[in-house]
């Protein structure tokens, strides 16, 4: 520092850089209100009862002329030397905006995601389907063929990985994370610790996981992920889901979404309404609608940015044992419908999963959906089974069909990057894919 008395120079020089210093801010500020606020006063327009903006990024009225100057912001160039502060609040602000730009690359039109994350358990489920042992090196090696195909950066924006996958290398020694980068495949990363009995509420689940996870998100950036899954799972049955069950999850994945938006990290926000039952379709979708009520308010009360993250929400389906099964267009009509009256248009996109439906029916209601007129959000894909099913037929744990299996993924993936723009077809089953 320059005492005035003694150094009127060196003081003058300081107090000039440090005025500077605050005008460049402010002119980055204004810039990004300027950028912002067409953006913001057309979304405000579309956006429902349910859609105020969060508090977090400084839009928590419909004023007109809301934009990122905040009170901090002010209070911090009237505290003297309190530039801390001015910093801090620049780095939400690109913060804010590089998880904005992942989100809306996710779910770039043409593209979806696959989820590989399979717990251990799971994937033990799915390699025993092709009677092969889940050693660590047949978990590696498959997932290889999914990473490795070529092209598949085509049809797919990003892949969710499990904590030891994310640690796997390819044949030839790269991460599997470098391999992903290579196809310009977007690595994500499973957080939760999976759905356990609840207490005290028989037939239910709760997502466990939120201890530590602020450390474990750290580690994952650094392993290269940007993106984070968190699924909680809603059942339906006599007398269940409660209310109880739907909000704690709801409550769960609210505070999951907000540590990893502070460590970075784009997260997906997942409650599944099982489709396992004999519920009929106007059921599945009143269920549907109250959990994502839930969720939104939670994600709401907790301060979670919209525009930075994505929801993975089920389609709303007839009970895989319901007498009577909804056709194509019903469940894309009754899906979109029920979006619409719970999901604010400020999130960028919805990638649905595929929840144990075929990966063909999986498509067709991706498509049909795609099909329909004024869609506030990308509505995109991020199955596990619906993606990986032809795969492990055609695999089948044999080196010798590793061709034949990477074909039947991109073949795979290209069918939902048609179905992405309503142009899938059934013929394209039997079709060679194309870009
Ligand atoms: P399915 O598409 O197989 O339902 O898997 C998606 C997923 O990631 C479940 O958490």
């Amino acid at each position: 520092m320059h005492d005035r008395a003694t150094d009127p120079i060196g003081a003058a020089t300081s107090v000039t850089a440090a005025t500077i210093e605050i005008m460049i801010l402010l002119s980055i500020e204004v810039g990004i209100a300027q950028v912002r606020l067409p953006v913001e006063e057309k979304r405000s327009a579309r956006l429902s009862s349910h859609s105020r903006a969060s508090p977090r990024d400084g839009y928590d009225t419909f004023t007109p002329c809301a934009h990122p100057f905040r009170w901090q912001f002010l209070q911090a160039i009237c505290n003297k030397g309190d530039y801390n502060s001015l910093l801090k609040h620049q780095k939400t602000v690109m913060k804010d905006d590089n998880l904005q730009s992942i989100a809306k690359k996710l779910v770039a039109p043409g593209k979806g995601i696959l989820a590989a994350d399979e717990s251990s358990g799971t994937i033990e489920k799915r390699l025993k389907s092709i009677s092969v042992p889940s050693t660590e090196e047949n978990r590696r090696a498959y997932r290889e063929i999914l990473f490795t195909t070529k092209d598949a950066g085509e049809f797919i924006s990003g892949v969710i990985l499990f904590d030891e996958t994310i640690r796997q290398k390819t044949r030839d020694g790269r991460t599997f994370v470098k391999a992903l980068e290579e196809q310009r495949i977007i690595p994500g990363i499973k957080v939760d610790k999976g759905a356990k009995a609840m207490a005290n509420f028989p037939g239910e689940k709760i997502t466990e996981g939120l201890d530590g996870l602020r450390e474990r998100i750290a580690e994952y950036r650094q392993l290269g992920a940007r993106f984070a899954k968190w699924r909680a799972v809603i059942t339906i049955g006599d007398n269940i889901p409660t209310r109880t069950c739907i909000d704690a999850n709801a409550e769960a994945l609210a505070r999951y979404a907000a540590l990893c938006q502070g460590g970075d990290l784009v997260p997906i926000v997942e409650p599944e309404v099982l489709m396992d039952g004999t519920h009929t379709i106007e059921r599945h979708f009143q269920v549907t609608q109250e959990t994502l009520e839930s969720v939104f308010h939670a994600l709401y009360e907790h301060r979670v940015s919209l525009e930075g993250m994505l929801l993975k929400p089920n389609m709303v389906l007839s009970g895989k044992d319901c007498p009577q099964q909804a056709s194509v267009q019903e469940v894309a009509e009754a899906t979109v419908r029920c979006m619409k009256r719970v999901v604010p248009a400020a999130v960028p996109g919805l990638v649905f999963l595929s929840g144990g439906q075929t990966d063909q029916q999986a498509t067709e209601h991706l498509n049909a959906m795609n099909q329909l007129p004024d869609l506030p959000w990308q509505l995109s894909f991020s199955y596990g089974r619906a993606l990986q099913a032809p795969v492990l037929k055609a695999w089948k744990g044999n080196q010798a069909n590793v061709a034949k299996a990477q074909q039947a993924f991109h073949h795979r993936a290209w069918c939902n990057s048609k179905a992405r723009f309503g142009k899938y077809t059934e013929d394209m089953e039997t079709a060679k894919a194309a870009a």
